[in-house]
């Protein structure tokens, strides 16, 4: 919107800032995506292949709990640099048309559309379990899914089984949304804390700053992370070393 000169008001990437996506999209979707799997399936993770689409701050996370779990993990990817890093970090990398045949649950997390679909249904295993925790319900495309499918039945709350063709049935939770909120209770509040905190010091700076901002958009003000990284530590009662002027001259010379 920025870029089109859509804006009316001045905007802050609250989700650039590091005490958000490092935090809240890695740490807090990796818990409560499997939080979420775990009690509406009641099934284990451990020894199960889960492929993960998207090694973004949320697909790392993911991704870093399955195998926690102990599972195999595959990732997904359009994005050399994260597919490297991915691979780097331990996982198998291989386009969705690949892992589909693998995985026996599938959490995307990508923000783009049709990231599973069609093509990909219908070399899935019997029985694999499709979950979204990225962007709306567009991620899996389970009204294709729906529309191919000869048969559907509610496996268990929250959960429909999608019957194809082939005779395969797909499980499907929480109708392809995100699968924390649509089937769990969503991030811990205490991870939550920082998102909120570079919100409300957002609002705060919005305020100060009346009749001098653009329709544009902003990065959240360095200060502003940093505040909020100080006050979590805090509140976890973690202290850190402070530069000293020595050091801080040290550090920012090219020449002694
Ligand atoms: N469930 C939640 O509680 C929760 C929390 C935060 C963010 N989100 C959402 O999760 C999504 C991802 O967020 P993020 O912070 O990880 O974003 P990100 O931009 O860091 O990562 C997205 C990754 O997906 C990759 N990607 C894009 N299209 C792809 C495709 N077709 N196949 C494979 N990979 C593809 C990109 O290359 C990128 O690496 C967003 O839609 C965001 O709104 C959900």
């Amino acid at each position: 919107m920025d870029k089109s000169k859509e804006l009316r008001f001045p905007m802050f990437a609250v989700n650039n800032a590091d005490c958000k996506h490092l935090f809240d999209n890695r740490y807090g979707t990796g818990q409560s995506v499997f939080d979420s799997i775990d009690s509406t399936t009641n099934l284990v993770i451990a020894g199960k292949t889960v492929v993960v689409a998207g090694y973004g701050w949320c697909g790392k996370g993911v991704a870093m709990r399955a195998k926690g779990l102990g599972a195999a993990v595959i990732v997904t990817e359009v994005d050399p640099i994260k597919a490297i890093e991915a691979v780097m970090d331990g996982f198998a990398v291989m386009p969705m048309i690949e892992a589909a045949k693998l995985g026996d649950v599938f959490v995307t997390v990508t923000g783009d559309i049709k990231v599973i679909d069609e093509p990909e249904f219908m070399v899935m295993k019997d029985g694999a379990i499709l979950t979204n925790a990225g962007h709306f319900d567009v991620e899996v495309n389970v009204h294709r899914l729906a529309e191919i499918a000869i048969d559907k039945q509610e496996m268990r709350k929250n959960i429909v089984g999608f019957e194809l063709p082939n005779g395969r049935w797909l499980n499907v939770i929480g109708e392809g949304r995100l699968v924390n909120l649509a089937a769990g209770d969503g991030h811990p509040a205490e991870i939550m804390d920082m998102s909120f905190g570079i919100q409300a010091l957002c609002a705060r700076y919005v305020a100060d700053q009346r009749g001098q901002l653009e329709p544009k958009l902003y990065a959240v003000p360095q200060e502003i992370d940093r505040e909020v990284a100080m006050r979590k530590l805090t509140a976890l009662g973690v202290k850190i070393d402070t530069l000293t002027n020595e050091q801080e001259a040290y550090l920012a010379s090219w020449n002694v």
